[in-house]
């Protein structure tokens, strides 16, 4: 079976804790490319794939210029700032692209990627959005899709710990890098799972961060999905768990949004529980880490190849995340967390 010929672009902890582990299962591509301006970083990387029982001699390279002729597609895991560009260049060269969230870091960049990708017809461009195949989403997905909830009225999604990812550059602390702090982080993966579940029609009603200046660590977004009513607090800082709630009419779901979920319920309106504990896994969601990854790079790869399968999310879905994202930051909506001890100081001064 022919495989594409695939390059990771960014070598960073990403690469390594998703995309590297899982490609030497992967059929639908193969890896020939390692890009990043640190070679110590593409080394790295290539160690993380050999360890996975990847085989063969991706090209090692300094920039994705070096690499062009070894990869017709590429999966972008560059720092958030740098994604539009890069992504911009590789589509005018006829490459596919998988990209890491967020899409872009301004609505602006994100039409520009649209519009480049339809003039260049061939081309893919893809959102790697792996939570919608994490078994508990794909479950709320169903759950909603189906009416067992009856009618949704209300999600309360709380996602903080203290920072725990480990990049292997500055690129989430670095402005210049990052762009955002918590909401274009983890943000970008809540609010492309609040669209993939409710759909459209959304209206942002109200948006708190911390950021004054810098990178938001805490921050708390109302929205309204049509008629439901939604709550976000995501923070960097404060223990708030891993919990996302969605109460219907019918019946009230419960969900872990880390990966495995741990405890998950399902309980009627009149408190009949019909399901307590972890969430099996159907097609296409995937029960281990690795695999989520496999069937992502997969449909990617079916998504480029002649058969042009839907990828599992698009430049599209990107993009609505992105301008919310945006519209939180910039938009009418946006107010400055209450900052309790400047309020103490007015008062002592006064
Ligand atoms: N899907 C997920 O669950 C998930 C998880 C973590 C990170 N991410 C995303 O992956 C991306 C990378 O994050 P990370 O944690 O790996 O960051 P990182 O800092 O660990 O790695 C970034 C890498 O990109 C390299 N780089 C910088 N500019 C480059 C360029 N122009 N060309 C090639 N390489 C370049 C850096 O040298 C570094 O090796 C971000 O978009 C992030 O949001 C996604």
């Amino acid at each position: 079976m022919s495989s594409i010929r695939l390059a990771v672009i960014g070598c960073g902890a990403a690469a390594r804790a998703c995309h590297l582990p899982a490609l030497p299962q992967v059929t639908g591509a193969r890896l020939t490319a390692l890009v990043d301006p640190d070679a110590a970083h593409a080394e790295g990387a290539f160690q993380v794939y050999r360890e996975y029982g990847g085989s063969g001699s991706p090209q090692p390279a300094t920039s994705w210029q070096e690499a062009l002729g070894s990869f017709d597609a590429a999966v972008v895991a560059v720092p958030h700032t740098r994604h539009a560009q890069l992504a911009d260049d590789l589509l005018r060269h006829g490459k596919h692209v998988l990209m890491e969230k967020p899409m872009t870091t301004s609505p602006a960049d994100a039409e520009m990627l649209l519009k480049t990708a339809a003039d260049h017809p061939g081309t893919v461009l893809a959102m790697a959005h792996p939570r919608r195949l994490f078994p508990a989403y794909a479950w709320v997905h169903r759950l909603i899709r189906n009416g067992a909830l009856g009618t949704v009225k209300r999600v309360h999604w709380t996602e903080g710990h203290p920072y725990s990812w480990e990049p292997v550059t500055w690129s989430m602390f670095d402005r210049r890098l990052a762009h955002g702090g918590v909401l274009t982080d983890t943000g970008s993966h809540v609010f492309d799972s609040l669209f993939w579940w409710l759909g459209e029609d959304m209206t942002l009603m109200d948006h708190q961060d911390d950021a004054m200046g810098g990178l938001d660590s805490d921050s708390r977004t109302w929205l309204r999905f049509g008629t439901v009513d939604v709550i976000v607090e995501l923070s960097r800082l404060r223990p708030l768990g891993t919990c996302c709630t969605i109460t219907g009419t019918e019946a009230e779901v419960t969900i872990g949004t880390d990966f495995p979920a741990g405890e998950c319920t399902l309980v009627t309106r009149s408190g009949e529980v019909l399901h307590r504990g972890d969430v099996a896994p159907i097609a296409p969601a995937q029960g281990e880490w690795e695999a989520l990854f496999v069937e992502q790079l997969e449909n990617f790869a079916a998504a480029c190849g002649p058969q042009a399968v839907a990828p599992y999310s698009t430049a599209e879905d990107g993009k609505r995340v992105v301008d919310l994202i945006d519209a939180c930051y910039h938009g009418p909506a946006r107010r400055a967390a209450p900052q309790p001890w400047t309020v103490n100081r007015t008062r002592s001064a006064a």
